[in-house]
């Protein structure tokens, strides 16, 4: 579905990514993990297109999309739900759902009932603004607008990152459902590591800009935790 080669990246010129290289297959939630600032973020938003890249190649199913523009890039089928969330806080949450549509270029052909199934507590408060919202609603309304565009993948950047309990729990069987029921593939970037555990079928550790250990999430050692994850 999706594939890095070799991905380097430069802002103000430090190297900041070296040569990364992910693959997400079809259908499948890869957990992408590492410490704080080792590049993560910059990893999804050049996959989105909202980092220039220098050099190596991504592909979404088999095609290069490093000369396409982030909006095509959405219409393609690739979603992403940004690190601190990013929603328009003087909009309602149905305006900023709207959003999601528009931006895309969709039509509204019952998505929004679906997803709203998927988050009930978003039916309720269709009229709040969204600045009013907490931050666990505020993360079900970016996941539920990146859903409205129906994409073939989702990319997540630490959606539990300051949420209640209750609310990542929520979070993650709606992930799980997800990829059970619309065969979506998905990439989450994780610091919460039984998170990680419980929900993704592969993981790729990440430190100072590259990849530093893969593989099936039950091969994930004790060891390779310590060295690259707990502080
Ligand atoms: N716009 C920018 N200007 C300067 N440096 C940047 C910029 N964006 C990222 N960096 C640097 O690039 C490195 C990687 O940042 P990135 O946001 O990708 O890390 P991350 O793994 O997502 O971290 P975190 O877990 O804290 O979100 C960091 O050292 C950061 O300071
Ligand atoms: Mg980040």
């Amino acid at each position: 579905m999706l594939r890095i080669d070799n991905l380097q990246v430069s802002i103000g010129g430090s190297r900041i990514l070296r040569g990364v290289q992910l693959e997400v297959p079809a259908n499948r939630l890869v957990c992408l993990m590492g410490r704080n600032g080792v590049g993560k973020t910059t990893t999804l938003k050049s996959i989105t297109g909202l980092q220039k890249t220098i050099a190596g190649e991504i592909t979404f199913e088999g095609r290069s999309i490093l000369n396409m523009k982030p909006e095509n890039r959405a219409r393609a089928g690739i979603a992403y739900v940004p690190q601190g969330r990013d929603i328009f806080p003087n909009l309602t949450v149905l305006e900023n759902l709207k959003i999601g549509l528009v931006a895309t270029g969709r039509k509204v052909n019952g998505q929004m009932t679906r997803v709203l199934d998927l988050f009930p507590i978003l039916k309720e408060f269709l009229a709040r603004k969204g600045g009013v919202l907490s931050g666990g609603q505020q993360q079900q309304l970016a996941i539920a607008r990146a859903l409205l565009t129906e994409p073939k993948l989702l990319i997540l950047d630490e959606p539990t990152e300051g949420i209640q309990p209750n609310i990542i729990d929520l979070i993650g069987d709606t992930l799980q459902k997800l990829k059970s029921d619309s065969a979506m593939s998905i990439l989450l970037v994780e610091q919460y590591l039984d998170f990680c555990k419980d929900l993704a079928d592969d993981f790729y550790i990440m430190d100072r800009g590259a990849i530093v250990a893969h593989g099936g999430i039950g091969e994930l050692t004790d060891e390779v935790v310590r060295k690259y994850l707990t502080v």
